[in-house]
Formats: C-alpha cells, structure tokens, sequence
C-alpha cells in the first residue's frame, strides 16, 4: 500500500519487526544469564573453598602400639575430598618409638620419587626398594638419592588410639613441604 495512505511502508514494517527480533533476543539472553547463576555457582563451589578441617585417620591402640621394639607398618584408612568427589584410600605409614617411648609416624612416601620405603629387620634400616635410599629408624636420611629423610606425619593420641594426619610431600627437594593433604573438610569462605 502506499504510505500516504496511512500505511506503514514496507521499510518501517521491517524494521519494527527487527526490532522486536532484537528485544526478543536480549529478554532471553537476559532470563539465561540470570538462570544460569545458580548452576555457575554450583560448579566453581570446590573452588571456592579452602580447607579448614583435616579429618584424622586411626592408626591403632596405643596399647598395643606401646610395645614395638622397631617400626611397624600400618595401613591407615583416609579420605580425600577433591572438589565434589570424595573417597576413601588406603595409605601406609610406619609407626615408630623413640629411645624416650614417645610414638611417632613416618609416612611410607619416598622424598626421592615416591616409591614405598620398607622397614628391614634385618638391616634394622628403611630402605627404598626402586633407587635404595636408607633412613634411619626415626627416617633420618643414611644414603642414596632421597634428598632428605623420611616425613613425618602428625599424631596425637585421642581417646586411646594413635591417630594421624596424612599429607603429601613434594618430592626432590632436600626440605618437608606439604602439597596437599587428605581427610580435608571443605568449609564455604564466601556469604551465601
Ligand atoms: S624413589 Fe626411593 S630412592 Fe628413588
């Protein structure tokens, strides 16, 4: 029709209706963005927190742990948390007393590239099987390519047994650093 008429040209009608094509557009994208926050929100959760609680793992009666003469392995139960994933793993640790009686625990680890040192009565020696690096009973370093000692791990006695805190150590270098730790609680940092 013509526009003197009264109508809308064409021009005008194309470009009313691209228009509402445009708002359409940015309503929905709008509605999604505002949607999504809460499924954005649930996914960067683990990285959102930081550990605030290590849960500790059992290690045993200290009764019985009392009367060792040398090391004793143990197999301790603990569990990782890793993000939204939990579980639970076995890992070993050796048990050992000081000329004073006090126990302490050595993680199983190797500071060299991570093999699983074992207790020999016979030597009266840690040794690592993969590149033999020897500790000492207390898991002072002796020789071989460890860089230093054995680590220890924290205990404390609690309601009549030994439990631990197990972590992890970086390996390859000649000090105890920690780069990680299982049995962590992950607490909210952030206001809901
Ligand atoms: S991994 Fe233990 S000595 Fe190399």
């Amino acid at each position: 029709m013509d526009s003197a008429l009264g109508t809308p040209a064409p021009e005008v009608g194309a470009t009313r209706r691209s228009y509402l094509g445009w708002l359409t557009a940015l309503c929905t994208a709008a509605a999604g963005a505002v949607l999504s926050v809460p499924l954005v929100r649930f996914l960067i959760y683990p990285m959102q927190t930081q550990t605030t609680e290590v849960k500790w793992s059992d290690a045993g009666p200290v009764s019985e742990l009392q009367s060792i003469t040398d090391p004793v392995q143990r197999t301790i139960k603990v569990e990782q948390v890793d993000g939204w994933r939990k579980s639970v793993l076995d890992k070993v640790v050796y048990v050992t007393k000081a000329p004073g009686g006090q126990l302490s625990v050595l993680s199983a680890v190797c500071p060299h590239l991570g093999c699983s040192v074992q207790w020999s009565a016979t030597k009266h020696t840690f040794v690592c099987p993969c590149h033999t690096a020897v500790f000492q009973t207390d898991g002072s370093r002796v020789s071989g390519p460890a860089p230093r000692g054995m680590d220890s791990l924290a205990a404390e006695v609690q309601n009549g047994r030994l439990m631990v805190r197990y972590q992890y150590f970086r390996q390859l270098v000649p000090t105890k650093e920690v780069i990680g730790q299982v049995g962590a609680a992950r607490k909210e940092t952030r206001n809901a």
